[in-house]
């Protein structure tokens, strides 16, 4: 029987395919090496678990049969979590956990899935529930949606959870089928530069952009009598219906088939490591999420403008949920001490804040780093 677990679980990058996944559409990810370890051990308890997060001084205590959210934010993650277990299996007992985190917070690159499906993947090894890595990325993605209030899509849960070294994973949202992609962009790099502006994408519009796609998809769908799926319809289509539809729609509409576009298109160009052609993608896609998706903001905005004087940038764009957090950039190795230096002062001097950075690289799904068993631990 195991008796203590380690876990370490990735936050994600998404090289392309934003507001996509729950578009019926696709994504291009990858799990980072910035991550999320967690300790847990069974404490020998019915009900009772007591999480701990480095850098908050409270202790989390949860009883398994009277879960519901609470008002601190990272509480509503595990609490998701314990609730979406409760519902799948009858094998949870109390625990206690300890953990801490390197993944920003609230920077685009999904540090809640790094901790929702760290506790779902660890809890299921430790109780031995039986669930396989899908039921794991999805109780995670219904965590967010009932007990944080996104109603995020798949994207992130999948890549924490499948993420591979080395690889970014075309997954079809649609589908869920997915392949692996070898992603080894020397001597580029990805260079995430975070705007450190902070968003909550459940209040910030996240949702709100989510029920206009889906609004005018249905228009066109109910229209043309076609299955009510972004796969169904066409940009041809979406024009016939351009005064149904009004401006909002029509530009969110628009924008989904053609960032779907990009992403296969981006994974072609990355398939024959046609960098040029990758960059000058991921240009278009900010485009798209500035002015049609609308949602960026004039940090990540001013970000990407900036990077384009540069010719050892090949291409940047905002990464996540937007409203904030970072951009991510595919630069020449050589070029990025240089480059963070003159983008963090003009980036200081245009808002007074300060820009933080970091070089990601594809990594490992959610995995176990170190368990001990009963009789070893004697
Ligand atoms: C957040 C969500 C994802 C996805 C991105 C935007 O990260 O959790 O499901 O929608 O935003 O692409």
């Amino acid at each position: 029987m195991i008796k203590e677990l380690i876990i370490s679980s990735p936050g994600r990058i998404n090289l392309i395919g934003e507001h996509t996944d729950y578009n019926d559409g696709y994504v291009l990810p990858a799990a980072i090496d910035k991550r999320i370890y967690m300790r847990l051990s069974i404490n020998g308890t019915k009900t009772t678990c007591r999480i701990k997060s480095k850098g908050f001084d409270t202790v989390l205590i949860a009883d398994l049969f009277s879960l519901k959210p609470g008002t601190e934010s990272w509480h509503n993650y595990v609490l998701g979590v314990l609730h979406e277990l409760q519902l799948l299996t009858q094998g949870l007992k109390g625990f206690d956990c300890e953990m801490h985190t390197d993944v920003p917070v609230g920077s685009g690159v999904s540090s809640s899935a790094a901790l929702e499906c760290g506790l779902a993947y660890g809890l299921n090894e430790l109780f031995e529930l039986g669930l396989d890595n899908w039921q794991i990325i999805k109780l995670s993605q219904r965590a967010e949606h009932n007990f944080v209030g996104t109603k995020c899509g798949i994207m992130d849960q999948f890549s924490s959870v499948m993420g591979k070294k080395d690889h970014t994973m075309l997954l079809d949202c649609q589908s869920l089928e997915f392949e692996y992609i070898p992603t080894k962009l020397s001597p580029y790099v990805i260079l995430m530069l975070n705007t450190n502006v902070t968003h909550n994408l459940a209040t910030s519009g996240y949702n709100t952009r989510r029920e206009e796609s889906a609004s005018g998809l249905k228009i066109v769908a109910d229209h043309f009598g076609t299955k009510n799926s972004f796969r169904d319809i066409s940009l041809e289509m979406i024009e016939e219906c351009k005064a149904m539809l009004g401006d909002v729609r029509y530009k969110r509409c628009t924008y989904v088939l053609e960032e779907n576009r990009r992403v296969l298109t981006a994974a072609e160009a990355l398939k024959r490591n046609d960098l040029m052609a990758l960059g000058e993608i991921l240009y278009n896609s900010h485009k798209g999420q500035s002015q049609k998706y609308e949602v960026s903001c004039a940090e990540l905005d001013f970000l990407v403008e900036f990077s384009k004087e540069f010719k050892e940038i090949l291409g940047s764009r905002m990464v996540g949920g937007g409203f904030g957090g970072c951009t991510l950039n595919i630069i020449h190795e050589d070029a990025v001490e240089g480059y963070v230096e003159r983008v963090s002062m003009a980036y200081e001097k245009t808002f007074g804040i300060n820009l933080s950075h970091f070089v990601s690289v594809p990594s490992d799904g959610t995995t176990i780093i170190k368990q001990t068993n009963e009789a070893e631990s004697k």
